[in-house]
C-alpha cells in the first residue's frame, strides 16, 4: 500500500492475483477537491479499470462528486430505473413484493438480483465511460458484483481466436434474457420480468454494432470488447458459423477468473465500462437488496446504429 498524494489515503492492489483493479482505503469528501488528487485518481482508473473505495463515509452526494472527477454525469435511458429523489443515481433493488423487480430461476434456484456479464448499455450506440456502485441495502448472501478484465481477456486468446476476431462487429439489440445461450452461462428462466426490464423488452431499440476489438483510449492497449449480454451476431457472417463463434467468444469469457466484489455498507466501486465486463450473482429472494449507481458520460466512439 502507498498513500494517495499526501494524503493519509491508503491505494494498493485489490488482490496479489489480479493484474488490474486498485484498492483505496479512507478517502474523504474533501480530498477530492484537489487538483492533483483527482488527476491520479483519474489515472489510477486508466491504467487499473476498477477502483474499490473502502472506508469512506459514503453520502448520496459524495457518490455522485467522486463519479464527476471521471467525468459529468448522464441520465440513464431507461426511466424506470431513476432514483426517486437524486436525478444524478439510479436505483436497482430486488424488492420482489412490488412490480419493480424480477425474479428468476437460475440452475433451478428461484433468485433476484442476478444479471449475466455485460458492459452497461452495450445496446445503444454509445457506451457510457463507467460509472460509482454503492450497495445501500446488502444481503445475508450472494449479491456479489462480478468484474472482468476484457485487456486480460484479449491477451488470454489464442492466436488463432484473436486472429479471427479482429476485424469483426457483433449486432446488439435487447431481446428476453431466458431465450439467448450467449448471454449466460446458467439455465434461467423468468419467473417475473419487473417494471424496469419490462419497459426495455418493449421500447423499440435501434440495432447497434460494436468491434468485437478495440484499442483503450488513451493507452492503446488491445480489448476483447464483447457483452455476452445482448449479443446477436456477427455482421455480415453466416448464421451457423456466428453463433458458433459467439457461443465460443461467450464460454471463454465465462471461464475466465473474474472478481467478485462482496460488499461492506461504505463500499464503492468504481469501473471503466468500456474496458470491465460486470455481473450481478444471485441474491435471495425475500431479501431486498438495494444499490445505486452513477452513470459517467462519455463515448467511445466505435459504435454505430446498424
Ligand atoms: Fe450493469
Amino acid at each position: 500500500m502507498s498513500s494517495l498524494g499526501e494524503l493519509p489515503v491508503q491505494v494498493g492492489p485489490l488482490s496479489d492475483e489480479l493484474t488490474y483493479g486498485r484498492l483505496i482505503r479512507g478517502l474523504r469528501a474533501q480530498d477530492i477537491k484537489l487538483p492533483e488528487i483527482r488527476a491520479e485518481l483519474r489515472r489510477l482508473w486508466i491504467e487499473y479499470g476498477l477502483i474499490v473505495f473502502r472506508g469512506s463515509r459514503v453520502t448520496p452526494e459524495f457518490q455522485v462528486d467522486l463519479s464527476e472527477v471521471f467525468g459529468e454525469s448522464e441520465i440513464h435511458p431507461v426511466a424506470s430505473f431513476q432514483h426517486p429523489e437524486i436525478e444524478k443515481l439510479i436505483r436497482i433493488t430486488t424488492d420482489t413484493s412490488g412490480d419493480d423487480e424480477d425474479l428468476i430461476e437460475v440452475d433451478g434456484n428461484v433468485v433476484a438480483g442476478w444479471i449475466p456479464w455485460h458492459k452497461d448499455i452495450v445496446f445503444t450506440e454509445r457506451l457510457n465511460h463507467g460509472g460509482i456502485l454503492h450497495a445501500t441495502k446488502i444481503v445475508s448472501s450472494g449479491g456479489e458484483t462480478g468484474y472482468l478484465d476484457q485487456i486480460e481477456a484479449y491477451e488470454r486468446l489464442s492466436p488463432r481466436m484473436q486472429r479471427a476476431v479482429e476485424d469483426l462487429e457483433v449486432v446488439y439489440h435487447v431481446t428476453p434474457i431466458d431465450e439467448s445461450s450467449f448471454y449466460a452461462d446458467e439455465k434461467v428462466r423468468y419467473l417475473k420480468v419487473g417494471a424496469p426490464l419490462r419497459a426495455m423488452l418493449e421500447r423499440d431499440w435501434p440495432r447497434v454494432v460494436h468491434p468485437l476489438v478495440i484499442k483503450q483510449p488513451g493507452t492503446e492497449r488491445k480489448l476483447l470488447n464483447y457483452s455476452p449480454l445482448w449479443a446477436q451476431h456477427v455482421v455480415g457472417m453466416d448464421r451457423d458459423e456466428s453463433d458458433a463463434l459467439l457461443q465460443e467468444l461467450s464460454a471463454f469469457l465465462w471461464n475466465i477468473p473474474a472478481y467478485y466484489h462482496e460488499w461492506e455498507p461504505d463500499d464503492m466501486v468504481l469501473w471503466d465500462n468500456w474496458r470491465m465486463l460486470h455481473r450481478v450473482m444471485p441474491a435471495p429472494f425475500d431479501e431486498v437488496r438495494v444499490v445505486e449507481r452513477t452513470t459517467i458520460s462519455g463515448d467511445y466512439g466505435f459504435g454505430r446504429i446498424l
